[in-house]
């Protein structure tokens, strides 16, 4: 299984923090965010990673980051000239995926989870995560039988049917590149992940796996100083994160 981290985006809800520089490399707490979903990943076991970058701010995560040695993994870097939307990941990363499975994780999404035991026990298909979380209308939201089989899937749903929001980490099975490619571009002139997810949908072969804990997208100037304060608490409580 390879990892994918998508870091570029514009961060319009963030300006003008930045104006200058990527959203994935402003601090929560002591490290810059990008730190969260590299270790997100290597945690899992994962340590072969392409990080997705926008073309202004791709020197600044080099100079950062390198090859990874420092962090124990393998980086990887394109770069994704417009935000074309998260499944875009997959065209971009086609070289880098090869012919193996892939897990993506958004680049602004902390996670407390390790997500290992999900990445062992998958075999095909796609999986996605949820959580239980007071304000599903905010995210994509997912309806599942007691297989954990999804029924449904809608974003941000005006009446959410579960409030079991659908967070910024997934697993593919090789064919989410072929999938990609076959995506229309919405309204808004994205591909979108939900026509991805429901392409693996029709076929029976999306689950969903629960996780407990934190997460948060960091996206938003209040979340992202939430998330700070977390991490904060976090550490000054000896908590490796
Ligand atoms: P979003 O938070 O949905 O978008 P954004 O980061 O551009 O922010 P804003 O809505 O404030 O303008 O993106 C989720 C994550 O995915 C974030 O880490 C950026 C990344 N992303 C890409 O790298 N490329 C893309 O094409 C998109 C849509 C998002």
């Amino acid at each position: 299984m390879k990892g994918i981290i998508l870091a570029g985006g514009r961060a319009t809800r963030l300006r003008p923090l930045t104006k200058i520089t990527s959203k994935q490399l402003l601090p929560v707490y002591n490290k810059p965010m990008i730190y969260y979903p590299i270790q997100t990943l290597a945690r899992a076991g994962i340590k072969d990673i392409l990080i997705i970058v926008a073309p202004e701010y791709s020197g600044q995560f080099l100079n950062l980051l390198g090859s990874g040695n420092e962090l124990g993994v393998n980086l990887s870097y394109e770069v994704q000239e417009e935000p074309r939307g998260l499944p875009d990941a997959f065209i971009v990363g086609e070289n880098f995926i090869g012919k193996d499975d892939v897990a993506l994780i958004l680049g602004d999404n902390i996670f407390d989870h390790n997500f290992a035991e999900s990445i062992t026990s998958f075999k095909s298909g796609a999986r996605i995560f949820a959580k239980q979380v007071p304000d599903p209308e905010r995210s994509g939201v997912v309806e599942f039988d007691q297989n954990n089989k999804v029924t449904s899937i809608v974003e941000k749903p005006e009446h959410p049917k579960s409030d079991y929001a659908i967070v910024g980490f997934y697993i593919y099975d090789n064919r989410v590149v072929e999938y990609a490619k076959s995506l229309k571009p919405s309204a808004r002139n994205e591909l979108e992940i939900v026509d991805l997810h429901n392409k693996y949908l029709e076929k029976g072969e999306l689950d969903v796996n629960i996780i407990e804990g934190m997460w948060e997208d960091a996206g938003t100037i209040d979340s992202l100083l939430r998330v700070n304060n977390l991490i904060a608490e976090k550490v000054k409580q000896g908590e490796q994160i």
